[in-house]
């Protein structure tokens, strides 16, 4: 009987976690559960300024789109400014960063579940395209930063986000050596850095010309399909599941 208890055991350890995690399967046109985004993309013909590209698609409202452009946007009452002003060529990396991640309807294959009070869905390790990153890098140098992760650690008790106690304002390139320390630091690794070009369909631009379409959306696709692929084997784990009850009455001895 020892066997059959440890076959038990084993089956339990293996079904239980597949059965409670919710697995998404829309990956692609789809908005994250955050805290400002539309439940589905749609057409938004008077976005932004720079979120204009998204005009035919997003996740964002027009509000949104003109929140973002603002210095201490109402959004997340987050500063740039937080060691003297943030230089304007370097502040608008960060307004597209920002319009990126509130309308694109293309990072899907991207999206993970969060524990966090103001939002339900997150982006882990989207590909950003290596021109994007650089640039964002480059203009950003010579500004001043006191952190190098912005999603913790700051003190909130004036309401907005202050440099904490025991940090000191430096220049961006003491914080983020090199233009990967920035992409992937700075949002607790929303990004990854890649080596692939802008156009190259494998990785996410943060910056384009809506004239040509919108690069993103072929980029979603083949990382969606990707995963995909991925997925086929659990057709068999799918199986393999559905079978389980059998599976525990008889290693209970029952059939
Ligand atoms: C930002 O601050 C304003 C005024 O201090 C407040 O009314 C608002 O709720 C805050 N917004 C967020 C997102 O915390
Ligand atoms: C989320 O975090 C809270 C507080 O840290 C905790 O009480 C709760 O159990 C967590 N929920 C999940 C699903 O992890
Ligand atoms: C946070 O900032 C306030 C002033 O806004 C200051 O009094 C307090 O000591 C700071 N706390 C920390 C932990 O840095």
């Amino acid at each position: 009987m020892a066997w059959r208890l440890i076959a038990l055991v084993l089956l339990l350890a293996w079904t239980a976690p597949t059965c409670r995690a919710r697995v998404r399967t829309d990956l692609l046109n789809v908005c994250m559960d955050a805290k400002h985004h539309k439940a589905k993309p749609g057409p938004e013909d008077k976005l932004h300024a720079q979120c204009t590209p998204w005009r035919k698609k997003a996740c964002c409202t027009v509000s949104t789109s003109q929140e973002l452009h603002k210095d201490t946007s109402r959004l997340y009452n987050f500063t740039w400014d937080h060691c003297g002003k943030m230089e304007p060529a370097c502040k608008r990396h960060f307004i597209q960063d920002n319009c990126l991640y509130e309308c694109s309807p293309n990072l899907g294959p991207w999206i993970q579940e969060v524990n966090q009070s103001w939002r339900k869905e997150r982006i882990l390790q989207v590909p950003l395209c290596r021109e994007d990153c650089e640039q964002w890098w480059q203009d950003c140098r010579t500004s001043y930063t006191c952190k190098s992760n912005w999603h913790r650690g700051w003190n909130w008790t004036s309401g907005v986000n202050k440099c904490p106690a025991r940090t000191t304002c430096r220049t961006f390139e003491a914080y983020f050596p090199t233009p990967a320390a920035l992409c992937e630091g700075i949002w607790d690794h929303s990004y990854k850095a890649t080596n692939y070009r802008r156009g190259s369909g494998r990785c996410i631009q943060m910056w384009f010309d809506p004239a040509q379409g919108n690069p993103n959306e072929e980029v979603a696709r083949f990382y969606a399909g990707a995963r995909n692929a991925g997925v086929m084997p659990q057709g068999i784990e799918h199986l393999l599941l559905s079978l389980a009850p059998m599976l525990y009455l008889w290693l209970l001895g029952r059939v």
